[in-house]
């Protein structure tokens, strides 16, 4: 697995377990309005009712559309967030950064989502490889940020860059996860700005 992010890019201020840090619920939001329901539209316009749907990194609230899934299965670090969403069927505790194999089968997500989190992980090839695995053939996965963060937590390598560097290095990370393509989605200038970066399955 080729490493994208140097031992230096993969450092955090704030080097303690992340367990530690997600340990307390917290139930806000991590974007505003505009950026949340643009992500709610992307999710409706690349998947469809009767989807299974994984919610990688996920919280109190998943951002989907009113779809009726087939299954939607939910992940974090906060046990008490991921009890509270209202739209997980079931859910794992999972620190990515010590283990990066997801307990899910191949090919069993149509809709894999990872919003405004994938600046915190440490070894991002091997999870967008794990993501490529469970993504069924002709699924899609949607990983979605801002310029918003918890500094301490961030890779250097996320906080050093600009927007659309932040961006080709999602891409990055699909590709060395063996997507086959991406499409990059920006918009919305005059709220939290809007990135997605949206991966097809591996070929
Ligand atoms: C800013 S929150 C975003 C949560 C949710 N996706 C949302 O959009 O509201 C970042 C999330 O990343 C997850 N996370 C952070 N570090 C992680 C790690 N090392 N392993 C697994 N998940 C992690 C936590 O579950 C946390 O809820």
């Amino acid at each position: 697995m080729p490493a994208i992010l140097s031992d230096r890019d993969r450092q955090k201020l704030d080097d303690g377990d992340d367990r530690t840090f997600y340990r307390s619920p917290r139930f806000v939001t991590h974007a505003d309005d505009g950026f949340l329901d643009r992500l709610t539209e992307l999710y409706a316009e690349v998947s469809e009712p009767g989807d299974r749907v994984f919610d990688a990194m996920s919280s109190w609230v998943s951002f989907l559309p009113a779809y009726d899934y087939e299954q939607v299965v939910g992940h974090g670090l906060n046990e008490e967030e991921l009890a509270a969403n209202d739209r997980l069927d079931e859910y794992f505790v999972q620190n990515f950064n010590h283990d990066q194999s997801l307990p899910l089968d191949t090919d069993e997500s149509d809709l894999l989502c990872c919003a405004l989190s994938v600046q915190y992980l440490q070894y991002p090839a091997d999870v967008f490889a794990e993501f490529g695995r469970v993504l069924a053939p002709d699924g899609t996965a949607v990983v979605s940020f801002t310029n918003r963060m918890f500094p301490t937590k961030a890779v250097r390598g996320w906080r050093q860059r600009s927007m659309d560097k932040r961006a080709a290095l999602v891409e990055q990370y699909f590709e060395a996860g063996g997507f086959a393509e991406t499409t990059r989605v920006t918009d919305q200038p005059e709220t939290d700005p809007f990135y997605a970066v949206v991966g097809s399955h591996p070929e």
